[in-house]
């Protein structure tokens, strides 16, 4: 595929440039695009278009919406946004009427109504009928079950006005997945999928037009809003039965690890399983969202983000998180199939289990090779698993790690005295 240069981006994989490699300011024919420099110097280079290969890097942008910057405050309380248009959907791959994608569309459209119609009969006052959502978690756990990739995907285009349904969808179905790879009891994985249905009910409670407020909320607005988890506690406790796991998601999804998240600002050990699993689930799915007017983080950068967030989540929790989803944050350490061990430098849009990777070390050699980057697809040499960096190098990681992702691994890294052979070796 050919591209105008200025179109290029990081995670690209240059195929050939225009004028040929006369012109070209690389010494190497076929390379990722991994860093800032690079691309400032293909753009300097004067060339006015590049080849690219889309089976070994990302594609082209779609038309990015203006970025906005994004605050804890915006992440936890999804501050409404201007008028929508209709969003970007991925192109529909055609593969015929039952493609995962397709499937799980329809669970997501079948679950929107149900889920809308529920939400504003509250907000009318009515009573609810929450009976009617047990059979919308069921079917989102057998979509789960099933389609857990295509689910994932579907439930993060929102447009402004369906954002809280499906919101409270995609939490569903980020919690029942997160429950099974936990390998929770099945009536546990339900009850959390319901929980994630109703753990915003609450913001029914609060005036429309503060939710559909654009920009920044005043103190005193964000107050009436983080009402939201005691308002919703307490509707759902007027209404029939609930398993405690829904009426305590709706109540605790906003408090944080540290102890500085509300209504309660209870600490970590205070918290239960669930309350820790949906407050990230929640994040996870804000920020990565994809909206009008918001550009969202990618899957790599958002938990790269989450990560680095300290206080806020159960960290233990966050990596069996991301174990469970698949994705790799950017600056994370993976093992490939090939037995080196490479970061995690640039995501993928296209496909987020595939970044693009610094390769840096052989396992089965127990030595450092010359670091290159590639595209951890399939065909290439795909992600075997996240590893633990701190396990392999020690102390030494966080500064390795910084070395990694900026490209300065210096030369004598490449030898490593037998005394010094990382830990994770000997597992
Ligand atoms: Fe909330």
């Amino acid at each position: 595929m050919t591209i105008k240069t200025e179109d290029a981006r990081l995670g690209m994989f240059v195929h050939g440039v225009a004028g040929g490699w006369i012109a070209s300011p690389f010494w190497r024919r076929h390379f990722v695009l991994t860093k800032p420099s690079e691309l400032a110097k293909l753009r300097e280079a004067g060339i006015a278009e590049i080849e690219i290969d889309l089976s070994k890097g990302i594609g082209p942008a779609a038309a990015p919406a203006p970025l906005v910057p994004i605050d804890l405050d915006d992440i936890a309380e999804d501050i409404a946004l201007p008028d929508p248009e209709p969003p970007q959907q991925s192109p529909r791959r055609r593969r015929g009427p039952a493609s995962a994608e397709q499937r799980a569309q329809a669970v997501v459209d079948a679950s929107k109504v149900v889920v809308k119609a529920m939400f504003d009969e509250v907000r009318l006052g009515k009573a609810m009928n929450v009976n009617a959502l047990t059979p919308v978690a069921d079917q989102i756990v057998e979509s789960v079950t099933r389609d857990a990739v295509a689910m994932l995907n579907v439930t993060r285009l929102k447009t402004k006005d369906e954002y809280t349904y499906v919101h409270s969808i995609a939490v569903a179905a980020l919690l029942i997945h997160f429950a099974q790879t936990m390998k929770l009891p099945e009536e546990e994985v339900s009850a959390l999928g319901l929980a994630g249905l109703l753990h915003d009910i609450g913001k029914m409670a609060v005036p429309k037009a503060l939710l559909d407020k654009p920009g920044k909320l005043e103190p005193p607005e964000m107050a009436v809003l983080r009402h939201h988890p005691e308002k919703g506690h307490a509707l759902l406790s007027a209404g029939p039965p609930l398993p405690e796991v829904v009426l305590d998601v709706c109540l605790h999804h906003h408090e944080r690890y540290d102890g500085r998240g509300y209504p309660k600002g209870l600490t970590g050990d205070q918290l239960s399983l669930a309350a820790r699993m949906s407050s990230i689930c929640d994040v996870y799915d804000a920020i990565t969202s994809q909206r009008p007017y918001k550009r969202p983080w990618s899957p790599s950068e958002a938990l790269s983000r989450m990560r680095s967030w300290s206080g806020h989540f159960d960290t233990e929790l966050l990596d069996r998180f991301i174990e469970s989803i698949g994705i790799h944050p950017v600056g994370g350490l993976v093992r490939l199939q090939s037995s080196r061990l490479a970061m995690v430098i640039v995501g993928n849009d296209r496909d987020p289990t595939q970044p693009c990777v610094r390769v840096f070390y052989d396992i089965p050699a127990q030595r450092f090779i010359a670091p290159h980057d590639l595209i951890a697809t399939i065909a290439v040499d795909p992600i075997h698993r996240a590893e633990c960096g701190q396990r392999w190098f020690g102390e030494r990681w966080e500064t390795l790690a910084a070395e990694i992702l900026e490209g300065r691994l210096s030369p004598a890294e490449s030898f490593m005295p037998s005394s010094s052979t990382p830990k994770g070796v000997l597992s």
